[in-house]
């Protein structure tokens, strides 16, 4: 069965880019000219995913209006026959059909996504963390969502992480099926080094079945007294046999400061308009 829907949760508060995120949503956060889930929706979209749903929290307006027509600007931008920013911006307003949930307490990223049963349906559906940007060659949500086709079962998008990392993530362990594809054995969320059972981390990337409700309803508050997703999959995989998938492609959390500097620099540096200056300018930095 082909995934066709996508579920982005949006409601967490951004604490650790506190200030800048006490009057903007930290999916808002801009990477070179445009904001971090601008990215997502991309990715979901050349993924071939059309119906998206966003689960927003309290004070995430601007994400609305992000995804909205703006007609006085448009209105602008015509009378100044300024045609290239003109299909910009009305190619944003166009470029998915966006549905919005809203989360109406923060009780954790399992409980966020519970906040998406209707709009699922019995469908299987891709989540994407936004926080999370893969830079690859295929959309990472393709590869997982062709992974899904062949195998019918939920997939974790996963990646190793350096071990003094394991208690940012959840871990798993999983044993392998073949060159990308792994048998998931065991889910901890964020564990400490001694209790990780190995340094495969959970990338914010995920091909879920509409089973994973039930087994949300089931969990009860884990790491951080929230309703842990990660929880959730592990009384999922007491059932039936969950699946992760080693994608392709790098990975940033722009929910990180300095994972934010990196993505800013790094799609900087990729971007057509700007590489050519902005290499010669951060050369510059290193020359003294
Ligand atoms: C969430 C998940 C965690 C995953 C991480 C990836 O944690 O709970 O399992 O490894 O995203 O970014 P968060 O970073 O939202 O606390």
């Amino acid at each position: 069965m082909k995934v066709k829907k996508a579920v982005i949760p949006a409601a967490g508060f951004g604490t650790r880019f506190l200030p800048a995120t006490k009057s903007m949503p930290k999916e808002m956060l801009t990477v070179v000219d445009r904001p971090v889930i601008h990215y997502n929706v991309e990715e979901l979209i050349e993924a071939g995913i059309e119906d998206i749903l966003i689960i927003l929290g309290r004070n995430k307006e601007e994400i609305t209006n992000y995804f909205d027509r703006s007609p006085e600007l448009e209105m602008l931008l015509k009378s100044k026959g300024n045609v290239k920013l003109l299909e910009m911006t009305e190619r944003v307003s166009e470029m998915a059909n966006i549905f919005y949930a809203r989360q109406k307490e923060a009780k954790g990223l399992g409980h966020a996504v519970a906040c998406a049963k209707s709009f699922v349906g019995n469908e299987p559906f891709a989540l994407v963390l936004a926080d999370d940007l893969v830079y690859s060659q295929t959309p990472c949500i393709k590869q997982l969502a062709d992974a899904y086709e062949k195998y019918e079962r939920t997939i974790i998008g996963v990646q190793p992480v350096p071990e003094k990392d394991v208690d940012k993530y959840g871990i798993i362990d999983g044993s392998a099926l073949d060159e990308h594809v792994y048998a998931v054995n065991a889910l901890v969320e964020k564990p400490a080094l001694n209790e990780a059972p190995s340094n495969v981390a959970i990338m914010g990337r995920y091909i879920l079945t509409p089973d994973i409700f039930d087994m949300i309803d089931q969990t009860t508050p884990g790491k951080g007294g929230e309703i842990q997703l990660t929880d959730a999959l592990r009384l999922l995989k007491e059932k039936e046999d969950i699946y992760a998938y080693a994608f392709e492609g790098k990975r940033y959390d722009t929910g990180d400061k300095l994972g934010y500097l990196k993505a800013t620099v790094e799609y900087a540096l990729r971007d057509g308009a700007l590489s050519e200056q902005f290499s010669a300018y951060l050369k510059t930095l290193f020359e003294k």
